[in-house]
């Protein structure tokens, strides 16, 4: 190779400056010879004991360095925000754009020539892509797998998915607190994230969609020996990449969005990818937006039979052949040559995929759900949009009219949503606002509003409900989210009132609040933007930098790719 490398910048010649980058290095036992001429390749690091779905990175990380070694690199690894998705409050989403800023800054200002990024858990994929693809040095990921299926009580239960039900299951009575509380364990038996298509099996999907990771990469359980020969794989293959410089915006194109776009409907995948994949384009500055989730997920049959559409885990996927045998099922649509990190087109990684279980991976004559693409909704409600998944919903309620019952923010709902003389019933529309990005703020996993107990005990298990919220990619239900403008930004959404009328077509993509423009108006001028908006610190730089969900709900000053560029000299 004859290429100069950028880490050569800090380790390579005679002078001051580079004795003190070499020197402070060989404190860890390294020989001359790593500092010479060898691509530094920096291994971003999510692991976290916070992060319960990435803490086993600590032990992925070792196959990496040894691929990275046999290539002739020199591995790095380094620790980055971890945004772990079951403890971070408010939300882990508010962290994303935080984490982004760490991994981009600790990837320009370190002698760095190529990485891997070592994703997990929902927002440490996207945060750490974002960051990644700001610099746009060759990078690849390596996703650390879903746990092995819970099982309770003779059944399989779901991450997430199952705590969504079990917890409706408990508040209308039909089973025990005991049976509940015992099904924690049973949940999450084995290191890994979240098995079902939730956001990180979508995100993990997503990066192998775009080409960002070898084929294979979404299913393979955390604890298969499968996944640590990805790692040591992905090693090897990153210090060919440097060598090539096969950098991320060479492979993050539209026909890479396209493809994922279009895999996330085959899969049934998580709202969330909208606006992570949103903000992924922006870094990188391809053409993508809001409308071509809808453009090309248009009639993508949803073949992944996987909770929470439908009834099987992410271990099934894997032995079923994972995602490159569910994009060869649906190759006809796909830009197939797309390049990928491996340096080879996505038509040639699926070309030799097979399907070995139809029920789990369904064909194109019976699949889960007929259209699985996800919905943009458009109307004097939603302006700039709001989104829903088809495969999460009730086939009834996609075309419905009802009365709004209106909860101003998720305290007013948790107050009012068990009183038994809430006036509602199932044909109402929950309308949940002030739950979006500046909000919330990072616009928390609070859209899929557990419905009320009284219709629970009825036998009611779905209603439209609506907000600027968004849901768990675990979640089900024929939810609307993300509505933009949301209502803490002055949205329409702010405008409702109790008992108004509103109006979804899903057919005519249409959301619609039936109230007369001139009323509207009026309402609008009694309105004032709810408290909180101009706190210190940290939140308050979020709530006044975010952007709206259908932009990706990136910071304003973070679009765009600012390079790789060498840094002024720290001494
Ligand atoms: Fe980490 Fe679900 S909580 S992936």
């Amino acid at each position: 190779m004859s290429r100069k490398l950028r880490s050569a910048a800090w380790f390579g010649g005679t002078g001051k400056d580079a004795f003190i980058h070499r020197s402070w290095m060989k404190n860890q036992g390294h020989p001359d010879d790593m500092f010479e001429g060898r691509p530094v390749i920096g291994i971003c690091n999510t692991a976290s004991d916070l992060t319960p779905c990435n803490a086993h990175f600590r032990q992925l990380v070792e196959p990496i360095k040894r691929g990275i070694y046999e290539a002739g690199g020199f591995p790095v690894e380094f620790p980055v925000f971890s945004c772990g998705e079951s403890n971070l409050r408010p939300t882990a989403m508010m962290f994303r754009n935080l984490a982004s800023m760490d991994v981009e800054e600790a990837i320009r200002g370190n002698p760095i020539d190529g990485v891997v990024l070592l994703c997990g858990c929902d927002k440490t994929t996207p945060s750490l892509v974002m960051g990644a693809a700001s610099c746009d040095l060759p990078s690849i990921v390596l996703s650390g797998g879903p746990m092995l299926s819970g099982w309770h009580n003779g059944k399989k239960v779901g991450s997430g998915t199952d705590v969504w039900r079990l917890s409706e299951d408990v508040r209308a009575g039909v089973i025990s607190m005991d049976e509940f509380l015992s099904a924690e364990a049973s949940m999450s038996r084995s290191p890994g994230h979240c098995m079902t298509m939730g956001t990180a099996s979508t995100m993990a999907s997503m990066v192998e969609a775009l080409g960002l990771s070898l084929p294979g990469n979404a299913a393979i359980p955390a604890v298969d020996a499968r996944r640590a020969k990805l790692a040591h794989l992905t090693g090897r293959r990153i210090v060919e990449m440097v060598n090539e410089d096969l950098r991320l915006s060479k492979v993050l194109t539209r026909d890479a969005f396209e493809n994922a776009v279009k895999v996330n409907g085959a899969i049934g995948g998580s709202t969330n990818a909208v606006v992570h994949l949103l903000a992924i384009a922006g870094r990188v500055g391809v053409d993508f937006t809001l409308d071509d989730w809808d453009r090309f997920g248009r009639d993508v049959p949803t073949l992944a039979n996987l909770m929470p559409s439908g009834e099987h885990l992410m271990e099934d996927f894997y032995y079923a052949g994972g995602i490159p045998a569910l994009m060869k099922r649906i190759e006809d649509r796909l830009q197939l040559g797309a390049l990928t990190v491996n340096g080879r087109t996505i038509g040639e990684n699926i070309a030799e995929a097979q399907v070995w279980n139809n029920d789990v991976i369904r064909t194109l004559d019976q699949p889960l759900v007929d259209e699985g693409g996800l919905v943009v909704l458009r109307g004097n409600l939603a302006p700039d949009g709001a989104v829903l998944k088809p495969s999460a919903a009730t086939p009834d309620l996609l075309e419905h009219r009802g009365r709004a019952v209106v909860f101003d923010t998720i305290e007013d709902y948790k107050a009012r949503i068990g009183d038994p003389d809430l006036p509602i019933d199932a044909t109402s529309v929950m309308v949940l606002r002030n739950c979006g990005p500046k909000g919330y703020p990072g616009m928390a996993e609070v859209g899929n509003m557990g419905l009320p107990p009284k219709l629970l005990a009825q036998g009611v298990r779905d209603m439209v409900r609506l907000s600027d919220a968004r849901m768990s990619g675990t979640a089900y239900g024929t939810v609307i989210l993300h509505v933009a403008p949301e209502a803490a930004a002055g949205g329409p959404l702010a405008l409702v009132r109790e008992g108004d009328e509103i109006a979804i077509s899903v057919a005519n993509r249409s959301i619609e609040l039936l109230v007369d423009a001139a009323e509207l108006d009026r309402r609008r001028a009694g309105w004032t933007p709810p408290k909180g908006l101009e706190e210190s610190g940290y939140r308050g730089l979020y709530r006044r930098h975010v952007m709206q969900a259908d932009t990706g709900a990136d910071f304003d000053f973070l679009l765009g790719c600012r390079g790789a560029g060498i840094p002024e000299e720290s001494h």
